[in-house]
């Protein structure tokens, strides 16, 4: 399979990934898997399961951690990732980027991780409060190595990652800067060419923002009960679609196209001109219920999960695919990052040994 990333290596490479903690959802491929199913056959893509960042927070919970992360692998092919064009890895098997964490922990102010909007964000959501583990803010700067070690140009990621992007970028420039000889007036776009290890990537945001859960307020996500994955049946996506809140009374009462109902309608609905009808109707009044709305999302739903329910089945139950799958995909990442942790060790005058690394 090498010569997948043969064939691959001169397309710009990028790289993101998902924290296993459960099943992903519409939201997940409305934000993030659908733009990776595209991105596939234009770049050379890495895509990280960060199973060790798991552990910051469920550290009490290896099984679930090893469950989760195999359901998303089979997540991921039913969505249509293929893994003949794109590298799934797991995190906790490629070492280079755990060493490149402790190397970047030294180019980072304590406090300037601290600040990280993300971090700070997920204390409160998770309700961490003063007992977070040291490992916990320690994974922010693991993700910058998570992203280092591949040196990608991109990183396509939603918007909350993108204090993560801020901190990669700067690690890159400080790594440069200090061990590479790249002035500090150099732009970003020049570092490389300036002698720099890593090129600084950026973040590509994607157009659609997060979608918003089944319950018409909280963004989609598992723990709070207003997703919908695609192992739902038609009938739970109706059932789930049925209970989106708009607040509107009537059918003839003018409504507001951007509420939650519509967010699913722009969404899922693919014929833009049957999207600008119901739009027009909805906001004149003009006899249009939510009802009859609903029932209409929920079909496009169910026409696009359909062949991925299907998919799926397939992968059901046989965790020696999957791991096979994972193999082949940590070998190849294991290359690539090997190669960048050489570099990077030589320029910090710790270039000792040759090594190599095989996956057995
Ligand atoms: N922190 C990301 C999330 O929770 C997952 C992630 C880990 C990631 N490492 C990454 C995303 C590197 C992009 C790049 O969704």
């Amino acid at each position: 399979m090498s010569s997948t990333s043969e064939r691959n290596s001169d397309r710009p490479r990028i790289l993101t990934g998902d924290t296993p903690t459960g099943q992903l959802h519409l939201g997940h491929w409305v934000g993030s898997v659908r733009r990776r199913v595209e991105l596939q056959h234009t770049h050379d893509c890495y895509f990280i399961l960060a199973n060790l960042h798991a552990f910051t927070t469920r550290a009490d919970a290896p099984a679930a951690i090893r469950r989760d992360t195999l359901e998303i692998v089979r997540d991921y092919l039913a969505m249509g990732i293929d893994p003949a064009k794109a590298t799934v890895f797991l995190q906790s098997e490629v070492p280079a980027i755990s060493e490149l964490t402790f190397l970047f922990a030294m180019l980072l102010p304590f406090n300037r991780v601290m600040r990280n909007p993300t971090l700070k964000d997920e204390i409160k959501v998770k309700n961490l409060g003063e007992n977070y583990s040291f490992g916990f803010p320690l994974y922010a700067v693991g993700q910058t190595a998570d992203i280092l070690a591949f040196r990608p140009v991109g990183v396509p990621v939603g918007e909350d990652q993108v204090p993560h992007l801020e901190l990669t970028r700067e690690v890159a420039r400080r790594f440069n800067q200090m061990y590479c000889a790249v002035g500090d007036t150099i732009e970003d776009d020049d570092h490389v060419r300036e002698g720099g290890v890593f090129p600084i990537p950026r973040a590509e945001v994607g157009a659609v923002g997060r979608l918003v859960g089944t319950d018409g307020v909280q963004k989609m996500s598992k723990s709070l009960g207003n997703a919908i994955f695609i192992t739902d049946s038609a009938k739970e996506i109706r059932k789930k679609v049925s209970k989106i809140y708009t607040g509107r009374q009537s059918p003839t009462e003018p409504g507001d196209v951007t509420n939650a109902l519509f967010q699913y309608v722009d969404a899922f609905i693919d014929d833009p001109a049957r999207v600008a009808e119901l739009k027009d109707r909805y906001s004149r009044g003009d006899n249009l219920g939510d009802g009859h709305v609903k029932v209409e999302v929920a079909e496009a739903i169910d026409r696009l999960i359909a062949p991925m329910r299907e998919r799926r089945k397939e992968f059901e139950g046989d965790d020696g695919r999957i791991l096979e799958i994972l193999r082949d995909g940590c070998a190849r990442a294991n290359a690539t990052a090997e190669r960048t942790l050489a570099l990077a060790k030589e320029a910090c005058g710790l270039g000792f040994f040759p090594r190599s690394l095989t996956i057995g």
